[in-house]
Order: structure tokens, then sequence, then C-alpha cells
């Protein structure tokens, strides 16, 4: 039986090329997609979540606008540098598709979570705001819940927006504490594994010989190719990031290396805010059991399997929608 996901996304480059992932791939029954602030505005991130299921060929996928900004109602700060103006590296067809349910992101999550209980992984692959505003108005859902996968944080790697901190939970860190300390099983996928499971030249050549859905995601890799390449590698490749977490939150890829430990975030001032504490202690012993631990890190997952996203996408052939740029 596919499994029953609901997908949280800020929607960039990676964020699109993860929606289509869990749209195309035959055992991920994407329920719902949720909109929320981050690497763009709302507004863009909504626009392009309908855009990408559309292009999927599944507009028919309920997708629900989220939260504008942090949690604690301060300044949003986004990441266009990264994703482009219209986070989709600035080669998007900027023409709008579909429109939004009129219920919000997190409601849509308290809706799905009754209506089937413990099936539904939640996946979230931007800010935890929705994630964290779902909690507060519905305190069961840890029980409905089979459980949450983030794309966030890194237990021994370096962060990507301070020295210790990576972007999503860096974002909104308050909201990220909630989503730590509540009772799911959470799957952190964060940087340990999301920095080394990379898209290079062959993924795009394979993707830009498939279809027009194929296309226009290796189109929007070209920008993000970029970044990465002046930001983190020296060359042109680029991390795919919340594809890999929705390969792992869907179990369609099993880590190799995934131990289950007591994790927080570093709220308030200070140079570590956002970072995630990971208790790595029992690495020597092969990280014996820990009271009241629940949130499974990854620590290590097959590089390659970058490949078989790039293949699900590549073999999908041409969109319905016209995927033209307009001019
Ligand atoms: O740190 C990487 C994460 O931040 C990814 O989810 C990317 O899309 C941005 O949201
Ligand atoms: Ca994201």
């Amino acid at each position: 039986m596919a499994q029953k996901i609901i997908l949280d996304c800020d929607t960039g480059v990676d964020d699109t090329m993860a929606i289509l992932y869990a749209a195309l791939h035959p055992e991920i029954d994407l329920l719902a997609v949720g909109s929320v602030w981050g690497n763009v505005d709302i507004e863009t991130a909504t626009r392009n979540c309908l855009h990408t299921v559309a292009m999927a060929g599944r507009a028919e996928i309920p997708v629900a606008r989220g939260a504008a900004g942090p949690i604690d109602g301060s300044d949003a700060v986004f990441a266009y540098h990264v994703h482009g103006d219209d986070g989709q590296g600035n080669a998007g067809t900027g023409r709008p598709v579909g429109e939004t349910v009129e219920w919000t992101a997190a409601e849509q999550i308290i809706r799905l979570a009754k209506r089937h209980p413990k099936e539904i992984e939640l996946i979230a692959v931007g800010p935890m705001t929705n994630v964290a505003l779902a909690l507060s108005l519905c305190p069961e859902l840890p029980s409905l819940l089979k459980g949450v996968t983030i794309m966030g944080g890194a237990a021994g790697a370096p962060g990507n927006v301070t020295e210790v901190a990576e972007a999503n939970i860096h974002s909104d860190p308050e909201a990220a504490a909630a989503v730590f300390s509540a009772t799911w099983p959470l799957t952190m996928v964060g940087l340990d594994v999301t920095m080394i499971t990379t898209l290079d030249d062959s993924h795009r050549a394979t993707l830009a010989a498939g279809g027009s859905i194929g296309q226009y995601m290796a189109d929007i890799l070209d920008f993000y190719f970029s970044f990465f390449e002046a930001a983190a590698f020296g060359e042109r490749r680029s991390c795919m990031h919340d594809a890999l977490a929705v390969a792992i939150g869907a179990g369609l890829l099993e880590p190799e290396l995934a131990p289950i430990v007591n994790a927080y975030v570093v709220t308030g001032a200070g140079p570590t805010r956002g970072q995630t504490v990971c208790d790595l202690r029992g690495m020597y012993m092969g990280y014996p059991e820990q009271h009241g631990a629940t949130t499974r890190v990854v620590l290590k997952s097959d590089p390659a399997f970058a490949k078989d996203v790039v293949r699900v996408i590549a073999e999908a052939g041409d969109s319905p929608i016209d995927l033209t740029r307009v001019r």
C-alpha cells in the first residue's frame, strides 16, 4: 500500500523536485500539500505548490496556503538568492495555475490526520511554522499521525545559515522547538545526509532528456547549481535536500544509520540560535537506547539515491499544462 503523506513546503527549487517526486511516485499517496513562507514569500510559495502539482498532472491534490512568517511574529527573511525571484530559478513559466482550498495548511493537517488516524506521515521541508500551528490548534495531533519527517537541522555537519544552524530550523526556531518536543516519532533528515546527496550535470542531462516535466526541472536547477557552486561546492552541482526527506519519510529509502536520540532546538538570541542539539554520545557503543528519546536522526544514507529521484521525474513524460515561459 502506498504511504499516505502530507507535504509542507516553502516551494523553491528543491521543494519543487520533492513535490514532483511525491506526486509521481506510485508508492506515495500524496494526500495534500501545504505552503509555508521560507525560501520565498507565501504568495510565491503557494503559487509554486499549485503549479507543481498541476505540472505533475495531479491538479486534484489539494493545496492549502500556510503561514506568511515566523510563529513569534518576527520578520520573515527569504532566500531569493538561492531559489530565484520566482522560487523557480528565474526560469518558471510566470503563469499562475489553480486555486488553493479554503482552509489553512495547519487546518488541513488536522483535518486529514483525523480522517486517517495513524496512517499519515507528515513531511515538512520548510520552516516548521504550519506544523507548530497545527500542534497548538490540536494538541492530540501526535497521536493522530504515524509520524513526522523533517528536512532540517544538522547533528554533526555544519549549518548552512550560521556555523551551526540549518535554514528551515533557523527560519523559525520557536516553531521547530515545538515540533522537536512533541511526542510524535520524529525523523530528522538534516544536512548530515542532504549535503552529500547531490545532483550533478549528469542528473540534469537525464532530466533534460525526459519529457517536458524533466526538462522544466533541469531548467530550474541551473540557477540552483550556480548558487551551490559559489556558496558550497566550488563546482556545478547542488543538493536535493527536500526530495531526500520525502524518500526517507515515505519509507522508500532506508537510512544506513539513524539512531533514535534525544534532540532539541536552541531558541532565544545568540550565536547558536536555531542549532539542533542531538545527543550522539552513544556513538562509541552503537547508540544504546536513550530514555525518552523520540527523534530518529539520519546520519548516513545512500548518496546514489539521487538518481532514483531523477529517474522518476525524467520518466514522467510530458506535463498536461503548458510549461513554456510567458515573455
Ligand atoms: O536547508 C535546506 C532547506 O532550506 C531546504 O528545505 C530548502 O528548500 C530550504 O527550505
Ligand atoms: Ca524547502
